[in-house]
């Protein structure tokens, strides 16, 4: 173990270390966790399939079954079920009980809809999407920010579980349209405890899901697909969260897999297979005033597999001051990424940039540990922090890359894929840095 604390001020830095430390990966640490399965045995059948009564008929459905086929829908995915899911929404949310509010399979033509809260008992019905939700694909259709909002809500939890459990949120034709309304597809504003689990998201029109100002929520078995050409496809933004816990998921879009904005507090991200995309990202942090602190990011065990950046934390230039402190990163798989392991407080996409001052965005206590795999560009570790407002105790340990030169990037630069040695600087620090520890950093 070589352990080497300094003050970095110059440029670049090469550091090689003999010991590999891949093998003390552990793939089969611990079993696959208990989940418990809200309702799904207390959960009663559907409605015999022999006589099908009529929408307003009643009928034989256990107490608190409210399916929204009942109410009117038709899974044809022609007719606007709109109206039908917030009567059923409204039946369950206010039923003097537990109630399942239940999606069967077949396509549902929804556009936007709020499922709003409180319900009784302060709790929320348990939405079951066994079926698939189509949103409308008209660049026309959305004058709202999301499609499908969970709002003021308390034990909130959305199960699917089948291939045909699906938010498709027709985003093709929207994402032409920049100056149209794109709305998040799935969108949790103010809700306190519950899960998100067992389902798929696909081709959305802006962001995949939206988590703001929700506290307890654990996002589980997700899988989130978008084109990887496809901007602001983010697949999981969380905004003034607490205590959230995304794990187990697949996602795979044009944007970052993961981002963690402003005011999030004590967020555990784990087991996520991450790509195409821009990565896992805290940020970006500095664009309005008054953000709050982001403290207590957790990101361990993940894939990231062709995407832009891996870990990154960014803060734009001319951000006022807030903080972002307390971040592990560890035991990451990382193939063919670009920039595996980033800071960038210089974040401007802007043209006019230079005359920005730099950020106040203080990082302090920042970890990355373990962290090994492919980088097809020469910087493995960047760092970039602002140069008025250090990063501080920031600690690489364990880091390991291989540099796989990409023919295509290369192409017309002096980095040829013939090229058997070429120099690679695998640490690029830019700003100033106070308490930077490295050990067994190797590429
Ligand atoms: C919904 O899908 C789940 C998972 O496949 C299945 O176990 C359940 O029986 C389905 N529920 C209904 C009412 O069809
Ligand atoms: C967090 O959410 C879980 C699942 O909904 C719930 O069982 C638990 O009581 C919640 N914890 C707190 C502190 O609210
Ligand atoms: C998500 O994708 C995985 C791998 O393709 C698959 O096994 C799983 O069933 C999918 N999840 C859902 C909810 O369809
Ligand atoms: C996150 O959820 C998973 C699955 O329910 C669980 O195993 C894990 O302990 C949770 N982590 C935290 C930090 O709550
Ligand atoms: C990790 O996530 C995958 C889905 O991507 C899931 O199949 C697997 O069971 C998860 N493993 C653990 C330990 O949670
Ligand atoms: C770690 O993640 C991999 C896939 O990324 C998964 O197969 C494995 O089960 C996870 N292990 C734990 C302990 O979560
Ligand atoms: C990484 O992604 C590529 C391209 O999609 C795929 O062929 C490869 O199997 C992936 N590698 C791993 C380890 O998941
Ligand atoms: C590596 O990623 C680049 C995009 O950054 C992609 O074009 C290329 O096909 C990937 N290579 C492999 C072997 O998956
Ligand atoms: C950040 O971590 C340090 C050391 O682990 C701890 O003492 C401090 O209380 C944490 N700060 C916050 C705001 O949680
Ligand atoms: C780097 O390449 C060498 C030689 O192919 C291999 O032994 C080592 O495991 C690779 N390291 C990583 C982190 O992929």
């Amino acid at each position: 173990m070589l352990a080497v604390t300094m003050k970095i001020l110059a440029l670049c830095f090469v550091f090689l270390v003999t010991s590999c430390k891949c093998e003390s990966w552990d793939f089969s640490v611990a079993p696959a966790p208990q989940i418990e399965t809200p309702s799904e045995e207390t959960a009663p059948s559907p409605a015999p399939e022999a006589p099908s009564p009529a929408p307003e008929a009643p009928s034989p459905v256990p107490e608190g079954w409210f399916d929204v086929t009942k109410y009117g829908a038709i899974g044809d995915g022609v007719k606007d079920c709109s109206s039908a899911f917030l009567a059923a929404w409204k039946a369950a949310c206010n039923h003097g009980g537990e109630s399942t509010f239940f999606i069967p399979e077949g396509t549902f033509l929804v556009g936007h809809i709020i499922f709003e809260g409180p319900c009784y008992n302060e709790g929320s019905p348990l939405v079951l999407l066994n079926g698939t939700l189509h949103a409308p694909s008209s660049p026309e259709a959305f004058h709202d920010d999301e499609w499908i909002k969970f709002q003021d809500l308390r034990e909130l939890h959305v199960v699917g579980g089948t291939g045909t459990s699906l938010l498709d949120g027709q985003g093709q034709e929207a994402r032409k349209h920049s100056t149209k309304k794109r709305p998040v597809s799935l969108k949790l504003l103010d809700v306190v405890s519950g899960s998100i689990r067992n389902i798929n998201l696909l081709n959305s029109k802006f962001f995949n899901m939206n988590l703001q100002k929700c506290q307890n929520i654990t996002v589980l078995g997700v899988n989130i697909t978008a084109p990887s050409d496809s901007p602001n496809t983010d697949g999981i933004h969380l905004s003034q969260s607490t205590n959230m816990n995304i794990t187990s998921s697949i996602i795979g879009v044009g944007d970052d897999c993961i981002s963690i904005g402003p005011g999030n507090t004590d967020i555990f991200i784990s087991n996520i297979t991450c790509g195409p995309g821009h990565g896992i990202s805290v940020g970006s942090l500095g664009k309005y005033s008054n953000e709050e602190d982001v403290v207590g990011i957790r990101v361990r065990n993940c894939t990231i597999n062709g995407t832009t950046n891996g870990v990154r934390i960014k803060s734009w230039r001319g951000s006022p001051v807030s903080n972002a402190l307390n971040m592990t990163f560890e035991d990451i798989l990382m193939i063919n990424v670009s920039n595996p392991i980033i800071i960038d407080q210089e974040y401007c996409p802007h043209k006019d940039c230079s005359s920005l001052k730099p950020s106040k965005v203080k990082l302090n206590n920042v970890g990355y540990r373990n962290i090994w795999g492919t980088s097809n560009t020469k910087a493995a570790v960047t760092l970039v922090c602002s140069s008025s407002t250090p990063c501080e105790n920031v600690h690489l340990t364990d880091i390991n890359f291989n540099y796989t030169i990409q023919e295509h990037k290369f192409k017309d630069s002096k980095y040829k894929s013939d090229d058997q040695n070429p120099h690679i600087p695998c640490l690029s620090v830019k700003g100033a840095l106070n308490g930077l520890q490295i050990s067994n950093f190797q590429v």
